[in-house]
């Protein structure tokens, strides 16, 4: 009987304790909850194309640090390529990527509800990814070892029309030929010639595109329509079924493949319909060997494995091998 009596007088103070913790509690959520109102809603609106462009920060910097190739690194790039493919794999409609120098722009389908379309989500969980996976790839890729954390900065540009985002890609790989074919004039005349950086800049003042070509070819034997197409077109990065074999039949393996073709042609758009049409991931065969972005994507555990005890035997080996 004292024990029954003991047991209610402890369960009652039990009992008036959790309350009045849970009253304190409530009364403060009420009193501090109104905070939430200043959080703005940044849903973005339905049917448009979002785009998500990243840049390197201070990469003039970077690229010196590290001792990047002029002025065109094929490994450096490789990471970046690396990096945007690791944010398509986790990204699923991100159906394009396109990249050059220390940028990269990823177009998600119009119909997307990653994250409920919400712009401040959507651009740090891609920017973060990116600059996270660019880290975790620089050793397959690079023999230098990184000096210090790259950081990256992102922005989110809507594109009302198929159109508009056609123009958007078309003005970054314009981009891409302009600076290309400029900075391969201006390292030619420094590195070859002798110039100083300003004496260089002196004689490329005012060129248009016809004299930068007419410059190479004279004076260095340069035909600049030979130089690989990723430095000319920038990397388009697409989701395909890789078809390794010469058998027709074979289903292949989803991956993301790189391409360097022309998107401001009406080709481009024409071959790979599943753009901007019905997204199913179209074929794709390698005429020669596949790149090693898709072979290490294909690769089981097992081949990453032996991949990644060669690497750390003789890191210079890969370096390089795209
Ligand atoms: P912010 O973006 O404003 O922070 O400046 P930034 O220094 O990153 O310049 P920007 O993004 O305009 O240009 C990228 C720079 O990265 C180029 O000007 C080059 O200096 C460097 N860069 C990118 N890719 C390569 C490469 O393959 N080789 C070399 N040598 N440099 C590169
Ligand atoms: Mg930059």
């Amino acid at each position: 009987m004292r024990f029954v009596c003991f047991f209610n007088q402890f369960n009652h103070l039990l009992v008036n304790t959790t309350a009045r913790e849970l009253n304190r509690r409530s009364m403060a959520c009420s009193r501090y909850e109104y905070v939430k109102k200043y959080e703005q809603d940044d849903t973005i609106l339905p049917n448009v194309w979002i785009v998500i462009r990243i840049d390197g920060k201070k990469f003039h910097k970077f690229s010196k640090t590290h001792n990047f190739e002029k002025p065109n690194d094929e490994n450096a790039l490789n990471v970046m390529n690396a990096a945007a493919t690791a944010v398509m794999q986790e990204f699923r409609d991100v159906v394009l990527a396109f990249g050059q120098s220390d940028e990269y722009s990823f177009v998600f389908r119009k119909d997307t509800a990653a994250f409920k379309r919400r712009s401040a989500k959507l651009l740090t969980y891609v920017t973060s990814l990116f600059s996270t996976s660019y880290v975790m790839q620089w050793t397959k890729w690079m023999s230098v070892p990184l000096a210090y954390a790259p950081c990256f900065d992102g922005r989110v540009v809507l594109y009302p029309s198929n159109e508009n985002l056609r123009d958007y890609l078309s003005w970054r790989q314009a981009d891409v030929h302009v600076n290309n074919l400029y900075n391969t004039a201006f390292w030619k005349l420094v590195l070859e010639s002798g110039f100083s950086n300003q004496k260089a800049e002196e004689r490329l003042r005012g060129t248009l595109s016809a004299d930068k070509n007419e410059l190479l070819f004279q004076e260095f034997g340069l035909n600049y329509n030979n130089l690989p197409a990723m430095y000319r077109k920038g990397t388009i990065l697409l989701r395909k079924r890789v078809i390794s074999s010469g058998d027709n039949d074979e289903k292949g393996r989803q991956a993301i493949v790189q391409l360097h073709e022309d998107l401001i042609s009406s080709h481009f758009w024409k071959s790979h319909t599943e753009i901007l049409g019905k997204y199913v991931p179209g074929t794709y065969k390698a005429s020669e060997a596949l790149p090693r972005l898709v072979k290490l994507q294909l690769s089981t555990k097992q081949e990453q494995k032996q991949e990644k005890q060669e690497e750390q035997k003789n890191p210079e080996n890969l370096a390089g091998t795209s």
